[in-house]
């Protein structure tokens, strides 16, 4: 490992660090911590700001920090002390990605025992222990990434912090570029240590896309307020006001199961109840197994051309695009492939090095192969099916794009493929319909896995969607299902918006 990240080492700039410091509530007489304070950023703007009482903690030696009172040792194991002002930017590294010396630390901390566990994050224990510090009404100000606010790993965390105090202020950065060669969505948070009513949060999303202007987060004139209700222990923290956490709440409401269910339990029925998900298979190199003409292949090898849709095909309900790749249908050995597909190994000369040279995960496969055929059962499977993005950008677009393929089109690597179980009595139009439903899409907005503006779309999220059932013994209900279903067809058909129109009015009948 690069001694660069050994320690999570990614360096405030001085404008968002001198913005921090501004929003202590605290006097300047205040005691103040730094609990990891690199070159001393933090320290140059609190002495700027007239803070004199700061006490900071450094693992590494060797940063160039011009303070001489910093103590080079490890806050996890520091002594305990009371501070009126925790702030900083913490180290984050993933357990898996922590050096021995530090994982061994940590075992031996009794506040990460009493907390957390592999499955943590070392950010964690900076939060907590930072908190554990403060005095009654002391605040802890911190810049990081905002994953943890609603993975379940981080859920103790976050249980810890709302048994502790409240969250006053979200300052939101999505993918804005604040540290060098970070891509990842960065909060900055004020935490207040109190047992007193705790009030509303205020989320101020940054609307810039550049790095931020000291003048303009001072001035707040970068950012949009919104208000949202505080966070609730064991719940998950969504960065959502209360009108749409009620419209939130209302979708998933629907997507319990019917009470009239015999056995029911009144469990949130979801995607993954109702749908096989795969992630598309690899070739390894696409250019070289698309096929160039399909007129001038032998018998044996149209046999294995198979139709593959790519994230760039997918519109929204159909795809605008495809091609036709080369997808061995049976085991040959050099020779044979070279006399049963003489074309194809032609076109797949000029790739012959870089074929050979594709990562393949640790098995011999031969170059004419794909080198991760993944879910191919799956797909092999001889019925309709549904295509998404495995990633969509949404800066720009207000619906996704699940599309409706036939039988006999294969998803590549950035694509995920959904398919019906049997058990799943609804048609697999109205699945499309469903997953491209404006509710779905706010659903994910908040609960999806969501990084910056990017949507992540693998089989856990999508199997984790709320689904909204058809309950066949309502007359309504099957009517509705009927409409669906004639509307998309006619929709992949005509492509006449009109018929869009007609699906969002009958998803508004039934969620009514
Ligand atoms: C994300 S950097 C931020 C540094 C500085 N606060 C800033 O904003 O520029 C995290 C810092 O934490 C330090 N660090 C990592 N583990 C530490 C520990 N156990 N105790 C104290 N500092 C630690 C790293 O060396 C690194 O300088």
């Amino acid at each position: 490992m690069k001694e660069k990240n050994k320690y999570g080492q990614y360096f405030t700039v001085d404008p968002i660090a001198r913005f921090m410091v501004s929003i202590i509530r605290h006097e300047k007489a205040a005691r103040v911590l730094e609990p990891s304070c690199g070159k001393g950023v933090f320290l140059t703007a609190l002495k700027e700001a007239g803070f004199g009482n700061v006490e900071a903690y450094e693992i590494d030696r060797t940063l160039d920090n011009p303070y001489p009172n910093v103590r080079y040792e490890s806050f996890v194991t520091s002594p305990m002390d009371e501070y009126d002002v925790v702030i900083g930017n913490p180290p984050y590294i993933r357990w898996k990605n922590l050096e021995t010396e530090l994982k061994e630390e940590l075992a031996g901390s009794p506040l990460w025992n009493r907390y957390f566990n592999s499955l943590c994050d070392y950010l964690f224990i900076f939060i907590l222990k930072g908190i554990e510090q403060l005095s009654v009404e002391g605040e802890l100000i911190f810049i990081c990434t905002e994953y943890w606010m609603n993975t379940t790993n981080s859920a103790a965390l976050r249980d810890y912090m709302m048994d502790n105090g409240y969250i006053s202020e979200i300052y939101h950065f999505k993918e804005a570029p604040l540290f060098e060669g970070v891509c990842a969505s960065f909060i900055i948070f004020r935490f207040v240590k109190s047992q007193e009513r705790r009030g509303t949060i205020s989320l101020l999303k940054y609307r810039g896309k550049g790095k931020p202007d000291y003048l303009d987060l001072v001035g707040g004139t970068c950012f949009e307020r919104v208000v949202i209700p505080q966070f609730e222990k064991g719940r998950r923290w969504l960065l959502a006001t209360g009108d749409q956490q009620r419209l939130l709440d209302g979708f998933e409401e629907s997507c319990r199961l019917e009470q009239g269910d015999q056995f029911a339990t009144p469990r949130l029925y979801r995607i993954g109840d109702v749908c096989d998900i795969g992630n598309g298979m690899v070739s390894g190199l696409d250019k070289a197994f698309r096929v160039p003409d399909v007129d001038i292949l032998t018998p044996k090898e149209r046999e294995s051309v198979i139709k593959v849709l790519k994230a760039k095909d997918l519109g929204q309900y159909y795809h605008k695009s495809e091609s036709r790749y080369f997808f061995a249908s049976c085991r040959m050995d050099e020779d044979e492939f070279e006399k049963e597909c003489p074309v194809i190994c032609e076109s797949m000369a000029p790739y012959r090095s870089e074929l050979d040279k594709r990562y393949d995960y640790g098995k011999d496969i031969p170059y004419w192969e794909f080198v991760f055929p993944r879910n191919q059962a799956l797909f092999e499977r001889r019925e309709a099916r549904i295509f998404v993005p495995c990633k969509e950008r949404v800066s720009n677009k207000n619906h996704f794009r699940f599309v409706l393929a036939d039988e006999d089109y294969f998803p590549l690597q950035d694509v995920t493929g959904i398919l019906k179980k049997r058990s799943c009595r609804e048609s697999i139009e109205y699945l499309v319909a469903y997953l491209n439903d404006r509710r779905v899409f706010e659903w994910l907005g908040f609960n999806g896995i969501v990084k910056g503006y990017i949507v992540e779309f693998s089989e856990a999220p999508i199997a984790s969607i709320p689904y909204r059932k058809i309950n066949w013994d309502n007359e309504s209900e099957v009517r509705i299902h009927e409409v669906i279903t004639e509307s998309v067809r006619s929709y992949i058909e005509t492509q006449d918006p009109m018929y869009v129109d007609i699906i969002e009015e009958q998803f508004n009948r039934l969620f009514s």
